[in-house]
């Protein structure tokens, strides 16, 4: 329990925003706790602590960012502040992009032994692949497990809402880059990837692609910037280059689809399924489709009150996804 003293002192730094004092004090009472036999409550209150800073710490970048963006106004609209809490060891990935991603978080744990030796680290990025296969998701992850903040750069509101304003938009978030250390995700990126060699191409496209590839060069801090897109076959291959890493995903094989409803599926037994003919049915369909039909058989398994899940409930779910999916592809 907490001193009459430490109470009175949480409230003094609460009211007053000291949220530093009011942090020493939260870790006093927790190594107070801790001294008294109460671990878990000791490690839960020492938990908590780290979160709320992380928290705050995050939306104060975010204030920063939109304040530094301030002078055209709209910027909150490009940059968007994306809350982060999964790890990468949440995701399922195949081998070999496992691989790749564990190499960039690495290389960003050892930045200032690879910058001191005149070594560029993987911070420039670019993620292709079709769509629900862990783009986002991934870059969200990476952000989390590095302790940074994540921030959508919304490229397609930048460039058709502020034509014309582009450039300076574009500016201004590198310049966030520079000051503000985090991950910033280039969602949809083929929106100005794509404009280099198009025959009709838009001059104020093209002068924004070049200043993309110009901030990404000069980039300085260690910021991680990563462009995501749908259409990576379709972008000028000389824009690879400019990337430290260029990470494809895929569709699941049958081993990550396994992987994926066993994660999945957990808490309704998957003991039942028979995994050949599951794995016909999820074929060709993204992880998100996936997930969407895992939670559509646990629906079914809880309305009918079932034990467990059944291969029919699952294979009709993933039914359903694939008719869904190619309606809309
Ligand atoms: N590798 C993965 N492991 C586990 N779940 C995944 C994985 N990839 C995607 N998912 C699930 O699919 C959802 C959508 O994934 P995500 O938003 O990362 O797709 P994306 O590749 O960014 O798609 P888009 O191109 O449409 O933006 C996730 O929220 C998650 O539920
Ligand atoms: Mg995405």
């Amino acid at each position: 329990m907490p001193t009459a003293n430490q109470i009175k002192s949480l409230l003094r730094s609460h009211s007053t925003g000291d949220d530093e004092q009011f942090y020493a004090v939260a870790l006093q009472v927790a190594a107070a706790e801790a001294r008294r036999g109460h671990q878990k409550l000791a490690t839960e209150i020492r938990d908590l602590v780290r979160d709320t800073r992380k928290r705050i710490d995050s939306s104060e970048a975010v204030g920063n960012v939109v304040a530094l963006a301030r002078p055209t106004g709209e910027a909150a609209d490009i940059l968007e502040g994306v809350p982060t809490h999964l790890k990468t060891t949440d995701l399922v990935l195949e081998p070999s992009l496992r691989e790749r991603i564990d190499r960039i978080l690495r290389e960003q744990k050892n930045l200032s032994r690879i910058k001191e030796n005149n070594l560029r680290p993987r911070q420039r990025l670019l993620f292709t692949g079709p769509p629900g296969c862990g783009k986002t998701i991934t870059a969200s992850a990476l952000a989390n497990e590095l302790g940074l903040p994540l921030f959508v750069v919304r490229l397609d509101s930048l460039l058709s809402r502020f034509l014309g304003e582009s450039l300076t938009k574009l500016r201004l978030v590198f310049e966030a880059a520079e000051t503000t250390r985090a991950v910033y995700l280039f969602d949809e990126f083929d929106s100005i990837g794509f404009t280099r060699n198009a025959p009709n191409d838009v001059g104020e496209m093209r002068r924004v692609l070049n200043a993309f590839l110009v901030f990404i060069e000069r980039l300085r801090s260690n910021s991680m910037i990563i462009a995501a897109t749908n259409y990576g076959e379709r972008l000028d291959k000389a824009l690879f280059r400019r990337f430290d890493d260029l990470v494809e995903f895929g569709l699941p094989a049958s081993e990550q689809v396994r992987e994926t409803i066993k994660r999945l599926l957990h808490n309704v037994g998957t003991e039942r399924l028979s995994w050949r003919r599951v794995e016909q049915a999820a074929e060709g369909l993204s992880y998100a489709e996936i997930t969407r039909a895992c939670e559509e058989a646990i629906k079914d398994v809880l309305i009918h009150d079932l034990p467990k899940i059944t291969n029919q409930a699952l294979i009709k779910a993933l039914a359903e996804r694939r008719v869904y999916a190619y309606a809309n592809h």
